[in-house]
């Protein structure tokens, strides 16, 4: 199966404690399942939480906020869901100019 034959879903909030184990257990279990893990990484985020997953091919981590319309917005529109994830790259790199420090 092709990457782009991967149905992708958004996690929110997945470096924390319900969804880092979520993202484990759902990638492990669904193998026609992409994740995108969206979080701003607050004082509860920790990526460390996510290391047995942090090289899978159908695993990307997104930093920002679920209230950043804009971000959201950016998401959604570019069909950022349904891209294959080397097409992904450059629209990652911009979203990273949407964190903003805590
Ligand atoms: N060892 C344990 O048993 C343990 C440890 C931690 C938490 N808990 C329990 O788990 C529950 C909480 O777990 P949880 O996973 O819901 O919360 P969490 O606080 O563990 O994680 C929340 C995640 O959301 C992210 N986040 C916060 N605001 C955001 C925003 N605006 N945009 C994007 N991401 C954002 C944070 O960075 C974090 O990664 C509580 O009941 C808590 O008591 C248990």
């Amino acid at each position: 199966m092709t990457q782009q034959q991967f149905e992708t879903i958004l996690v929110t909030g997945g470096a924390g404690f319900i969804g880092s184990n979520f993202i484990s257990y759902f990638l492990a279990r669904n193998k026609n399942i992409r994740v995108v893990n969206l979080d701003l990484l607050t004082y509860a985020g920790d990526l460390n939480n996510l290391e047995e997953v942090e090289s899978n091919c159908r695993y990307i981590f997104v930093q920002g906020d679920i209230c950043n319309r804009k971000l959201i917005e950016e998401l959604f529109v570019s069909r950022f869901l349904g891209k294959n994830t080397k097409a992904l790259k450059p629209l990652l790199n911009r979203l990273k100019s949407y964190v903003s420090p805590l």
